[in-house]
Formats: structure tokens, sequence, C-alpha cells
């Protein structure tokens, strides 16, 4: 797992760009931000439609709904699993409080190249790698154990034993009480966690291209 020029890439991607308070970075005007975020994606989606696996970024309205699922008041750790070209990440980053830290776990290195150029936040380090590592990447970065685990990698297409071992490690992971969110149209990621963390609350979000179902697990307190 590379160290530190993943370490330089995120010190580089503070200097390059200005923040706002929270860190949350704004090129050009969100419309525009949007609007290139999307093409990436969509070029991407073309070149890896099975780790990619949607068309487009989600919607500022799933955005929302991922947020409000993940009740990030309090939260000190959050890890991102997937975070794409960055919309969900930058409004984990407006609602996590200012002493929180994101790692945010992304296997598409263009992706990464695209998070680390444009969020400029001190609070998010961006690990190049699969959420199959998650344990090793939280050792790595010597993170305590996560109040939040967002993900939106596609427990549909991955290999059975691979998706089975992202749930179980994100069990394993999360602080007691501690949130596990996905967002995804497939229920593969139920099968996948309920063993470990029993039965899901579950939203849709139907404003978004494809509609999605919001899968919501509180770990148990001991
Ligand atoms: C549906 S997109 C979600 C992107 C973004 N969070 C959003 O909501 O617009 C899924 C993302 O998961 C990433 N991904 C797929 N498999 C992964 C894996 N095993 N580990 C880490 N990231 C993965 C893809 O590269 C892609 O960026």
């Amino acid at each position: 797992m590379p160290t530190e020029p993943n370490k330089r890439a995120i010190a580089v991607s503070r200097s390059a760009t200005a923040a706002t308070p929270r860190g949350d970075v704004r090129i050009g005007t969100p419309g525009i931000s949007r609007l290139a975020d999307g093409l990436a994606f969509l070029r991407e989606f073309l070149l890896r439609p099975g780790t990619v696996a949607s068309v487009a970024p989600s919607s500022v309205y799933l955005e929302q709904r991922v947020v409000q699922a993940a009740a990030l008041t309090d939260a000190r750790v959050v890890v991102e699993l997937g975070p794409g070209t960055g919309g969900t990440t930058r409004a984990l980053l407006r609602a996590m409080p200012p002493q929180a830290r994101l790692l945010a776990i992304e296997s598409n290195p263009r992706f990464c190249a695209r998070l680390r150029q444009r969020i400029a936040d001190p609070r998010l380090v961006v690990q190049e790698g699969s959420a199959v590592d998650l344990l090793a990447h939280l050792e790595h970065w010597q993170v305590p154990a996560p109040d939040v685990v967002v993900s939106g990698i596609p427990f549909s297409t991955l290999p059975v034993d691979a998706a089975q071992r992202v749930a179980a490690s994100i069990e394993a992971c999360l602080a007691p009480g501690g949130r596990f969110v996905a967002y995804q149209l497939r229920a593969h990621v139920a099968f996948c966690a309920e063993p470990h963390l029993g039965a899901p609350q579950i939203d849709w979000e139907w404003r978004n291209l494809p509609p999605m179902r919001v899968f919501c697990w509180v770990k148990p307190l001991p």
C-alpha cells in the first residue's frame, strides 16, 4: 500500500486549491463543477461499467438522504467506500464536525487523482485501493474505530467472497453504536451485511439515476 506518495498528494491538493471555511473546495460554479464531474463519471463508467456501476454520480437528493442516514453530528471518524467524483464526499464533509476525519477508499486511480486535486480539506484522506482491504487501510492510517461507514461500491458486481469480506470487515471495524449506510439499486449488500448486522432500515430515493435504496444499519451496543 503506498504511503508517502499518497500523503504527498494530499498535501499538494491542500495547497493548490482554495478552501471554504470547512475546506470544501469550489471550482467555478457548483453547476459547472457537477457537469464536469458527470462527464468524468460517465467516461469511467463506459470504460469500467462493472466497478463504476452507475451512469451518473449521485444526485443531490441521494447525497442528502445518505448524509441524513449517516447522522454525522457527533462523528469523529467516517469511512467512505467508493467516493467516485466526490459529490457524496463533499456532502459528508459539509455535515461532519470540524475535528472529524474522513478516510475515502477508491479503487479507480483517475477518481483518486480527481478527488485529491479538487477537494482540499484537511479532514480528508484519499486512499487508492479496494474496500476489500478495509481493515488494512484503517490500520495503515491508524484511525480508530469508525463511527460511520458509507458505501457506494457495487456489492452486486463484486465477487461473492469479496462482497462478504467487505461486509464482515465493516462489522468488525465499526464502533459500537456506529452506522453502516449503503446506497444501492440492488439488495446484494443486504444479503452480505444481514448475517453480521441484522435487518437494515431501507428508504428509496427515486430522484436519482438510477433510483437507489439507502440501507442503514446500526451496530448494537455491547
Ligand atoms: C456508484 S459509484 C459511486 C460514486 C460516488 N460516491 C457517487 O455517489 O456519485 C461506485 C464507486 O465505487 C468505486 N468502487 C467500485 N468497487 C470498489 C472497491 N472494491 N473498492 C473501492 N472502490 C470501489 C467505483 O470506482 C466508483 O467510484
